[in-house]
């Protein structure tokens, strides 16, 4: 294996409702860093997986995880690319590509994490997996005043796994200004080209209650 994953699961899930950091909480009985950690670990190209996790869960995420695969496990940040350059600051220079994999996507088959670490073996620096949007897209002004229909075959929902060259993306990092929602955003901003590939439904990101239900349901598939 020639990549690394960083699995940031410190974020609090203040969406998904009051039961603790949303890492931990259970989905079919098991947590969801649990589920996200074992697809990850199955996808054969990785040797190193880097969990930031909450501050006070060090301990506990270590012991949760051990039986599933082996990890390193570092205190996340208050914000997401907080937590991102922490796990980063773990991956010896010798590896060559990095992804970045939200705890909260929980079901991300390891397909999609080869094919995204694919395509950066194939020279892409940035690659990041996409979906079509499906909702018409409105511009507003305030007082939900329509502007405008935005044109949604140029729009897309992006994921994780997000993959980097390894220099790439410490270079975004280091020349971080603001705090972003994704990796690819810093790269932009670095003025690198990110490409998208197909992205998976599994993917989806776990975010409020309903997304927990659609979960269960998706793991109960054939
Ligand atoms: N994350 C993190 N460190 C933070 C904030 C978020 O490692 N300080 C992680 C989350 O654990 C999650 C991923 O980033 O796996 C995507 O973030 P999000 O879905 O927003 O999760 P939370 O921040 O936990 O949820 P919320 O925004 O609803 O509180
Ligand atoms: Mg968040």
């Amino acid at each position: 294996g020639d990549v690394a994953v960083l699995v940031p699961a410190a974020g609090a899930g203040l969406r998904l409702g009051p039961g603790g950091p949303k890492a931990l909480r259970l989905l079919a009985g098991e947590p969801l860093l649990v589920h996200a950690v074992r697809r990850v670990a199955a996808a054969p190209s990785v040797r190193l997986i880097v969990v930031a996790a909450p501050a006070a869960e060090v301990e506990a995420v270590q012991e949760l995880l051990a039986p599933v695969a082996p990890v390193t496990v570092v205190a996340g940040g208050a914000e997401r690319q907080e937590s991102v350059a922490l796990a980063l600051a773990q991956v010896p220079p010798d590896i060559a590509i990095v992804l970045v994999h939200d705890a909260a996507r929980a079901l991300t088959p390891p397909d999609l994490i080869e094919s995204v670490a694919a395509a950066v073996r194939d020279g892409h620096p940035a690659v990041i997996p996409a979906l079509p949007v499906v909702d018409t897209i409105k511009e507003v002004a305030p007082g939900e005043i329509v502007l405008g229909t935005v044109d949604r075959s140029v729009l897309r929902s992006v994921q994780t796994p997000q993959g980097f060259r390894h220099d790439v993306l410490a270079a975004a990092h280091a020349a971080a200004a603001d705090q972003l929602t994704d990796d690819a955003g810093l790269v932009e901003k670095a003025g690198l080209p990110v490409i998208c590939v197909p992205g998976s439904e599994l993917a989806m990101k776990i975010t409020r209650p309903l997304d927990l239900i659609l979960a269960e349901a998706l793991l109960n598939l054939p």
